[in-house]
C-alpha cells in the first residue's frame, strides 16, 4: 500500500456552496455524503485535466459534486447521475446554475447500459452501479489515461447487511484487471484510484 499525503498537504479550501449543501444534507438526514478529504482529492484530480469530462455516479445532495465542479476549468463538463430526485434536488438548487453540469435523474444501471458512446477523463463511482454492478460498463466509459475513483471502502456505519464481504472482492477484482493501474489507500473513507492504461 502506498503512503498518501496527509490532510495538511491537500488544498482543503471549501468550494462554493459547500456550506449550504452541508446544511441541507443535515436537514434531510442524508448520511451517505462524501467527507471533505475525499472532496479535496476529487477537486485535485479534476484540476489536473484541462477541459475534463467527468462522470459522477450517485449525486446524493451534491457534496462531492461541488468539489469536482470547483476543480473543472471553463471548458470542462460534469455529468452526475442519481436515482433519487429528493436528494439530487439539493445539488440542483445549489449548483444547477452552472452550465458545465448536467443532472441525470435515472437508475445508474440503466444509465451505464445505455450510455456506451460517451467517454470520461474522471469517473467518481459513488453508487452501487459502476462499482458492484455494471463495472465493465463503467470502465468502458473511461478514456485512455482516465482515472476512476471509488470511496467508502473502509467500514461505514451506513453499510447495509451483506455489504462488507463484497468490498475486498471488489478491490481484488479491480487490482486484477489488466487494463488498469490500481492503488488502494486506507485513507479518508477508503479510496481506490484506477488509471486506465492507454491501449
Ligand atoms: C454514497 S451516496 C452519494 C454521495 C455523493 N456522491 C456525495 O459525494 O455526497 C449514493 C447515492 O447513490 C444513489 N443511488 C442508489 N442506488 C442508485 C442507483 N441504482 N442508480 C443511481 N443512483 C443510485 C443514492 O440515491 C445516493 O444518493
Amino acid at each position: 500500500m502506498s503512503n498518501f499525503p496527509d490532510r495538511e498537504s491537500l488544498d482543503m479550501t471549501p468550494p462554493p456552496h459547500l456550506e449550504d449543501i452541508e446544511i441541507a444534507t443535515e436537514t434531510l438526514q442524508f448520511n451517505m455524503a462524501s467527507i471533505p478529504t475525499t472532496g479535496a482529492l476529487l477537486r485535485t484530480l479534476a484540476r489536473a485535466k484541462p477541459a475534463a469530462n467527468i462522470l459522477e455516479l450517485g449525486t446524493g445532495t451534491g457534496m462531492a459534486t461541488c468539489w469536482l465542479l470547483d476543480g473543472l476549468d471553463a471548458d470542462g463538463h460534469l455529468v452526475t447521475v442519481d436515482i433519487d430526485p429528493v436528494v439530487q434536488q439539493v445539488a440542483k438548487i445549489n449548483l444547477g446554475y452552472d452550465p458545465r453540469i448536467n443532472f441525470v435523474e435515472q437508475d445508474g444501471s440503466e444509465f451505464l447500459q445505455n450510455t456506451q458512446t460517451l467517454s470520461f477523463d474522471l469517473i467518481f463511482a459513488d453508487a452501487l452501479p459502476g462499482k458492484f454492478s455494471e463495472l465493465d460498463e463503467a470502465l468502458s466509459l473511461l478514456a485512455d489515461g482516465g482515472v476512476y475513483v471509488c470511496d467508502d471502502l473502509m467500514p461505514q456505519e451506513t453499510w447495509p447487511e451483506g455489504h462488507a464481504p463484497k468490498v475486498p472482492v471488489y478491490i481484488e477484482t479491480m487490482q486484477a484487471r489488466p487494463e488498469l493501474e490500481v492503488e488502494y489507500w486506507e485513507w479518508s473513507s477508503g479510496i481506490l484510484l484506477a488509471r486506465k492504461i492507454a491501449a
